[in-house]
Parts: structure tokens; C-alpha cells; sequence
């Protein structure tokens, strides 16, 4: 599947078919890599990734991911470019792409992304910014297919911090026909334009009571409360206890629901340890479905 757009920066890009159909592709790539190994889809094909902050999930799946698929990529640590130096983003972009095919990056300021992929003749992907992360959504939804076997009428539970991976989940729900509640400390809501827009696709319900939110609900999600990009300690005094993920919260939910955080999480802040490591949850799939479908996503952005 060849992808209309040129960038994934939000997922706001792709149509439902184009979303579905990633996580479609993303769950037959991980079957064919269970039996021996995947197609060269990617040979000599080259991914350049820019990290203005750590990484350990990103980083690895794409770079596993590009090789398993047969192409090759380079990781940059921002500080060791002409980038930290003032270098414009406008020089750099020019400049990648006469050499790669991709950049990934992850950037502190959403708008560094729009301004790379304004310049750049090639693909750019979201790595995380400080608004969206886009490719942790790709991999939450192909978890929530892989254990519940559909999307479309799925009830998501957001509880915490409506945050860059709460925007994504957002426009997630609004591609697959899953709806949201979504429970935040006043203040702490998640982007107002983003709900309004997957509002007129699916039912987005933002409330201030966690145990309402996770009624009925399929999937359980959070996330910590100190992003990179926001890391003031003083903020966990605004979720804790009321929005912590314990087994009482995840009683409102379903029977079978699941537990998802896309991890880095801070035990016993966010999430009780009893249920991230508890039956319920399925993080490790979820983390482990990065590879999977950042493979699915550069394969439909970069194939010849
Ligand atoms: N979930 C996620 O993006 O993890 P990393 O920060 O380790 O890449
Ligand atoms: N919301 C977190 C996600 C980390 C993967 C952050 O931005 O740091």
C-alpha cells in the first residue's frame, strides 16, 4: 500500500482506509517475521533519524526495522549536528535529502517538524514531538486489533495527562471508528482542536472523573505524568490519587478489558504496579508492535 501523503507528522494525514489498512499490513509483517523473515521491501533504502530527546523504543524499532526490511538507518543525536550550532532546519533538510530517503525525527517543538518537512523533499515522520506522536498510535491500535480482533466500535479510557499520546489516540479513534472518554484534571485536557476535528468521526467525551470515563470501557490507557517536553515534578500533585490506574479503576472497565501505557511509565505514579504487570495488561506486545508497524509505515511511505 502506497500512502497519498508525503509526511506522517499527526496521523490527521491518513484516510481510515489508508489507517486500517496500516495495522493490517503491520500484523502480516510480524507473522511473516515469526516465520523466517521479511521481504527486502526497503533494499538500499536509507532512514536518517534526528533525536532532540532519548529514546529507547523508537530508536531501536526503527532501526531494527529498516534492517530487517533490507535498508539501512542513521541515528543522530541532535547535539552532534550543525543543527545545535544554528544551522537552519531549511539548510538541513536540503541537505538529507539529497543523501536518504526518510528522516524520522524527534523534536521537542511540533513546529521544527512542520518546518522539516516543508523543506525536505522526502518523507518525515513524528518521532514524538511535544503535540502528537503518531507511530506509538499505529502500534496501540494494531494491540487493541490483535487481542479484541476489531476497532470499530472499541471504548477507549483515557485516564491522566491528555498529552501528546492522547492527541494521537484521538485521531486514532476518529480513523477506526473506536470512541474515547477521557479523564484529565481540569487544565490538563487534551488539545481542543484535535477533539473538535475527530469529534465530527467518532464520540470523544472529555470528563474530570476517571472511574465514569473507564465505565464499559475496552481499553484502559495512560501515560506518565511528566513528558519530556513537561516535566515539572509539581504537576504529579495534580493527578495523584484520582488519576492513577489501580485495580479499583480498572474494575468500572470491562471483564476483559485491557491495560495499554506506551511506556517509559513510572510505577506506582500513573499506573499501580498490580496492574502493569498485572493480567490485564498487554504493554509488552504493545511495545514490541513498534517494530511491526514502523516497518508497515516506512514500507508505505519510502518503497520503490
Ligand atoms: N513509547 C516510546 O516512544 O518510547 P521511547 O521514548 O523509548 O521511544
Ligand atoms: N508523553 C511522553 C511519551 C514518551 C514516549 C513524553 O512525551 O515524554
Amino acid at each position: 500500500m502506497k500512502l497519498k501523503t508525503k509526511n506522517l507528522l499527526t496521523l490527521a494525514e491518513l484516510s481510515p482506509k489508508e489507517f486500517v489498512g496500516l495495522i493490517d499490513e503491520s500484523i502480516k509483517l510480524k507473522k511473516e517475521l515469526k516465520k523466517g523473515g521479511n521481504k527486502p521491501l526497503l533494499k538500499n533504502k536509507t532512514l536518517t533519524m534526528i533525536f532532540q530527546k532519548p529514546s529507547t523504543r523508537t530508536r531501536v524499532s526503527f532501526e531494527i526495522g529498516m534492517s530487517q526490511l533490507g535498508g539501512y538507518a542513521v541515528n543522530l543525536s541532535s547535539n552532534d549536528m550543525q543543527l545545535s550550532r544554528g544551522e537552519s532546519v531549511e539548510d538541513t533538510a536540503k541537505t538529507l535529502s539529497r543523501y536518504t530517503d526518510c528522516i524520522m525525527a524527534r523534536v521537542y517543538d511540533h513546529d521544527l517538524l512542520e518546518k522539516l518537512s516543508q523543506h525536505a523533499t522526502i518523507p518525515v515522520i513524528n518521532g514524538l514531538s511535544d503535540a502528537f506522536h503518531p507511530c506509538q498510535i499505529l502500534a496501540d491500535f494494531m494491540t487493541i486489533k490483535e487481542k479484541k480482533k476489531k476497532l470499530q466500535g472499541i471504548k477507549i479510557a483515557w485516564v491522566g495527562d491528555g498529552n501528546n499520546v492522547c492527541n494521537s489516540m484521538i485521531y486514532g479513534a476518529a480513523l477506526s471508528g473506536a470512541s474515547m472518554s477521557i479523564a484529565t484534571p481540569k487544565g490538563f485536557e487534551p488539545d481542543k482542536k484535535t477533539v473538535k476535528e475527530a469529534q465530527k468521526s467518532t464520540k470523544i467525551k472529555l470528563t474530570t472523573d476517571p472511574i465514569a470515563a473507564a465505565k464499559n470501557a475496552d481499553v484502559v490507557v495512560t501515560d506518565t505524568y511528566s513528558s519530556i517536553h513537561n516535566d515539572d515534578p509539581k504537576r504529579i500533585k495534580k493527578f495523584l490519587p484520582k488519576y492513577q490506574v489501580n485495580p479499583k479503576l480498572m474494575k468500572s472497565a470491562n471483564k476483559d478489558a485491557i491495560f495499554m501505557h506506551c511506556l517509559p511509565a513510572k510505577r506506582d505514579q500513573e499506573v499501580t504496579s498490580s496492574v502493569i504487570d498485572g493480567p490485564q495488561s498487554v504493554i509488552w506486545d504493545e511495545a514490541e508492535n513498534r517494530l511491526h508497524t514502523q516497518k508497515a509505515l516506512l514500507a508505505s511511505l519510502i518503497r520503490a
